[in-house]
């Protein structure tokens, strides 16, 4: 059997609410495992817990209780393993996005010509040869998120933590960065753990999909995905994918 990746147990987490002096559960027993190389997505209603989970992950939160281990150890805080990738872009305004790609690559000791050639590569992968000497403010938002994410996958994380990296996208925009993902993920096959609310996204996307309740969050169903690779839109048309689709949003809605 594979190990996992990364795996977390009976997790509960809550927020004091000093204006309250209340305590707001958040996350309830929550059990999760993702293996090596997996993607999968978790879905759940806003306001969930999906994003405190997130940053549980990332080492950005606390947990009241329950274990949270990333490649057999204890998550204590942020690592350069693991990588988060946010809705909106995060990138330096003052450095082009050349210098931007490269500013992580100089913290962790790459040579500068080693950092302009890798940073030279990504951004010919994801369509953006010849844009090296713009500024941030000088890219649309769906380019913006391109160079965000080169930025992250640049330093080789084993694991990606992306928390609706898609959703402030138009539509047509959103699908060419999902297989933009893809494809970067077939190449690379980084352990993929990526929050949504949108089921068609998740159902395109992962190999698994975990569906959480309303606040406190509680996973309340696994689904695998049963659809074969690569996927396209095209896929969206099936009945397979319809009632699949039919039957998560009717379990979202409970
Ligand atoms: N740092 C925090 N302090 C207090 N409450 C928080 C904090 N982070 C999140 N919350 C609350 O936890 C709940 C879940 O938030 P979040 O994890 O962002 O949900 P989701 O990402 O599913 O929309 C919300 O009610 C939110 O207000
Ligand atoms: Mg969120």
């Amino acid at each position: 059997m594979r190990k996992a990746k990364l795996s977390v147990s009976d997790i509960n987490k809550s927020f004091y609410m000093p204006g309250e002096n209340i305590s707001l559960q958040v996350l309830e027993k929550i059990d999760f495992e993702i293996q090596e190389g997996e993607f999968v997505s978790i879905l759940g209603p806003s306001g969930c817990g999906k994003s405190t989970f997130l940053n549980i992950l990332a080492g950005f939160e606390n947990v009241d209780c329950g274990n949270a281990v990333c490649c057999g150890e204890s998550i204590t805080g942020p690592s350069p393993e693991r990588a988060v990738v946010f809705q909106s872009p995060v990138l330096f305004p003052w450095l082009d996005v050349k210098e931007n790609i490269m500013y992580g690559l100089k913290q962790v000791g790459k040579r500068k010509k080693d950092a302009e050639q890798l940073a030279s590569e990504y951004l010919k992968a994801v369509g953006l040869e010849g844009f090296g000497n713009y500024y941030p403010s000088q890219l649309s938002g769906g380019m913006q998120q391109r160079v965000s994410l080169i930025r992250s996958l640049v330093l080789g994380p084993k694991v990606l933590l992306m928390d609706e990296p898609f959703a402030a996208l138009d539509a047509q925009t959103r699908y060419s960065m999902q297989q933009l993902l893809l494809q970067l993920w077939e190449n690379n096959r980084q352990t993929i753990v990526f929050i949504t609310h949108d089921v068609e996204e998740a159902l395109l996307l992962s190999d698994r999909i975990c569906i959480m309740s309303r606040r406190p969050g509680r996973i309340i169903e696994e689904i695998s995905v049963p659809f074969e690779r690569p996927r396209t839109i095209s896929l969206a048309g099936s009945e397979d994918f319809s009632i699949l689709k039919s039957r998560i949003l009717g379990k979202l809605l409970t």
